[in-house]
């Protein structure tokens, strides 16, 4: 984490004449490559909020213009930050409908490994469910929750609703499932292997078992759990009330990250055949 803070709200400016060549050839390469992967295989409401942010454009995006669209769709806004942030600002961004977007790209030796997120993580993996206005209200309320979790001293616990939607959540499509978390859509790997591999479990998503449930960090998940619908996600978060939840699940032990319960959906039992034989990077981070 970046150890001096730029401002109270931690934003600096885009400043996007500040990207060199080098930095938009980056974005291109990796959008060409998602792109032209994605089709069939991410819900098709990430596809028409690029289309609708205008994000087909070469480059690394101008936040001044992509939020001049962005506002006018749904409120949201994204902000530039040197890097990850404290949570209490990430949550009161997110209250505030701001996304804060790491304001450096990659190197071209790092396509596909990266400790921190960069824009193209955070806007091109992040920003087009942005555009839709229950993900977008999702967002808020987690944002919102986050602010309440701090109370609580539930933020590692809330946290893993944030890991196994917003990052590395899968929906339910027409034809199967479909892949939406910014943590997949943004990894060329993860891409293929969150609908591919049969070593993940692919379970149907329940709120307090997502809150019982430890993620990796360093490697592919171990399960991806799957929503009906982004209404399903807001309305339920929305509905739930948290405090009483973290206390009854305080003293609840976490369940070992393989497991399944009698109770899940399963959608795919995973053999977990890549636990045993690979430690594939891949680009996460804990916001
Ligand atoms: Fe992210």
């Amino acid at each position: 984490m970046t150890e001096i803070a730029p401002s109270p709200d931690w934003t600096i400016p885009q400043d996007w004449a500040h990207y060199s060549p080098t930095d938009h050839r980056v974005w291109d390469h990796l959008f060409d490559r998602q792109t032209r992967l994605l089709p069939g295989r991410v819900a098709p409401e990430f596809l028409d909020g690029l289309k609708r942010l205008d994000l087909t454009r070469p480059g690394v995006p101008d936040f001044a213009r992509l939020n001049d669209q962005l506002v006018a769709l749904t409120g949201w806004q994204v902000v530039a930050v040197p890097g990850l942030v404290p949570d209490a600002v990430f949550f009161d961004h997110l209250a505030n409908r701001r996304f804060p977007a790491g304001n450096f790209i990659r190197r071209p030796d790092q396509l596909d490994y990266l400790q921190e997120p960069d824009v193209f993580h955070d806007v091109f993996g992040h920003v087009p469910l942005l555009a839709h206005p229950a993900f977008a209200d999702y967002m808020q309320a987690y944002g919102q929750g986050g602010l309440r979790a701090l109370e609580y001293n539930a933020i590692a616990r809330l946290s893993r609703l944030y890991w196994y939607t917003v990052e590395f959540g899968l929906i339910r499509g027409r034809d199967g499932l479909a892949i939406y978390g910014a943590g997949i859509v943004s990894s060329h790997g993860e891409t293929h292997f969150a609908l591919d591999s049969a070593s993940p479990n692919r379970l149907g998503w329940r709120l307090d078992r997502v809150l019982q449930t430890p993620y990796r960090i360093d490697d592919f998940q171990q399960n991806y759990f799957v929503i009906d619908s982004f209404d399903q996600l807001l309305k339920v978060t929305l509905e739930t009330d948290f405090g009483p939840l973290y206390q009854r699940l305080a003293d609840a032990p976490d369940i070992p990250i393989a497991t399944i319960l009698p109770d899940d959906p399963v959608f795919t039992r995973g053999d977990q055949s890549h636990v045993a034989t690979s430690r594939q990077p891949a680009c996460h981070h804990p916001n």
